[in-house]
């Protein structure tokens, strides 16, 4: 089979080698994947939001099935393109993709349908948004209706910051388009757990849940970015837990998506907080998390394009997803600077690696045959292993092999989910 994969990331190297497992592939596209996959992927320089050319590729290289990964082509329909051509595609349509595409779609469905999640007002206008927040309760969470590459939330502390968020979005457009409607909403607490899940519409098989950490410095300090570390299972997520959200989130939601006449295939990313009233939604995403998918699929135990292709046909039901019972640990090493300004170009050198260990290629480019930094995050090295601590410390020694210049990562990967297995160090 020819498959091909839109995505250029950690992410979609995580999927094209899960994919690779399966001994009926034959070649698998990378449109435009990145020079460090090039032992895994074929990588063709087509942008994956160049929708047309995407589909024109698709067509004329006959391909069997294709995966969409990110979130920008599958809010824009390339699902739907590729359909209409007649391709089987992995990945929500253009009307479902929009539970991630508008904050303000998402929120009203779930005041709709009952989903927990924070209150919230939706404001079309800054006189009206700037009014609420001089007397709203803060902190209060400030954000952009639109895609905004991950930034678009801002956490005010103070009605001044609330009002300067506010502004930034509305006026000054600082996230373009994204930012003419704006959602203001209650503050939640809690542990955060990352649930990915993949649904054909009528049946939700959720995978195993997971931890980012987003924050660009140890002890969860600094910037926003798009997630330093990952580790799975989450220890918070407790099988009680897992039954409630089951309940009163995931199924609800896609019958909510299908009663709407969006019906969702493909993997749907709920982001919880586990806050003292129970889960709710923080956000849902129309696609696999990055890097969460870096310790969630070399946790599947069950072939991935089977599980794939069920998800496209409607026929999820028919499968039984198996996951293996071990913990894994994304390091995400990353260019000196990021989130912020960072030098690329560095010669990368990698060690070889063991079945139960990874690295996945998300910044590089291939000069000859020199794999050289060409991004924030560059990397993510994954372990696999019995225990969480096991995992951690497996991902770490694995990092600690893999030189380039500027290279820095958080240290503290693992430790919070750790802490609440009581065996922090
Ligand atoms: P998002 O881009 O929607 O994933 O939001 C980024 C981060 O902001 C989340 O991972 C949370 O840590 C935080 N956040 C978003 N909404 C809320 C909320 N209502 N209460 C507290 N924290 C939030
Ligand atoms: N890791 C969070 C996301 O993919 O949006």
């Amino acid at each position: 089979m020819k498959l091909m994969v839109v995505g250029g990331g950690g992410r979609e190297h995580a999927i094209i080698k899960k994919l690779r497992e399966n001994p009926a592939v034959e070649v698998i596209y990378a449109l435009p994947g990145n020079g460090g996959m090039a032992n895994d992927a074929v990588c063709v320089p087509i942008k994956a939001t160049d929708l047309p050319a995407i589909r024109d590729f698709a067509v004329e290289h006959r391909i069997d099935f294709a995966v969409v990964a990110p979130d920008d082509p599958l809010v824009l329909g390339c699902a739907d393109l590729l359909e209409e051509a007649g391709i089987p595609v992995f990945g929500p349509k253009k009307n479902a993709a929009v539970i991630e595409g508008s904050k303000v779609f998402a929120k009203e469905l779930m005041r709709k349908y009952g989903i927990p999640t924070a209150e919230y007002q939706v404001f079309t206008r800054l006189d009206a948004a700037l009014d609420y927040v001089r007397t709203a309760p803060m902190p209060a969470v400030v954000k952009a209706d639109g895609l905004a590459l991950g930034k678009g939330v801002i956490i005010a502390q103070t009605c001044e910051e609330a009002e300067a968020a506010v502004r930034s979005m509305m006026e000054d457009k600082v996230f373009g388009e994204s930012g003419s409607r704006v959602v203001i909403e209650e503050f939640l607490t809690g542990p955060e757990v990352s649930v990915l899940s993949f649904t054909d519409g009528e049946t939700l098989v959720p995978m195993v849940s997971s931890m980012d950490h987003k924050r660009a410095l140890d002890g969860d300090k600094g910037p926003n970015t798009g997630g330093m570390g990952t580790v799975a299972p989450n220890p918070y997520y407790t099988d009680e837990i897992a039954r409630v959200c089951m309940d009163t989130i995931f199924l609800p939601t896609i019958r909510a998506m299908k009663a709407e006449g969006r019906e969702f295939r493909g993997c749907l990313y709920f982001g919880l907080m586990l806050t003292p009233k129970g889960p709710k939604v923080i956000e849902y995403n129309c696609r696999f998390g990055d890097p969460e998918t870096q310790v969630v699929l070399p946790l599947l135990d069950t072939d991935l394009l089977t599980v794939m292709q069920a998800v496209q046909a409607g026929r999820l039901r028919e499968l039984d997803i198996r996951w293996k019972k071990a913990s894994a640990c994304c390091v995400v090493l990353a260019s000196a600077g990021y989130p912020k300004k960072y030098q690329t170009g560095y010669p990368i050198t990698l060690p070889p690696t063991g079945e139960n260990d990874k690295i996945y290629i998300a910044g590089a480019k291939l000069d000859g045959e020199t794999l050289l930094t060409g991004g924030g995050r560059v990397l993510g090295a994954v372990s696999v292993r019995k225990t969480l601590r096991q995992a951690v410390d497996a991902a770490y020694d694995l990092a600690s092999h893999i030189h380039f210049e500027n290279a820095c990562c958080r240290r503290d990967i693992g430790q919070r989910a750790l802490a609440a297995l009581g065996e922090e160090r």
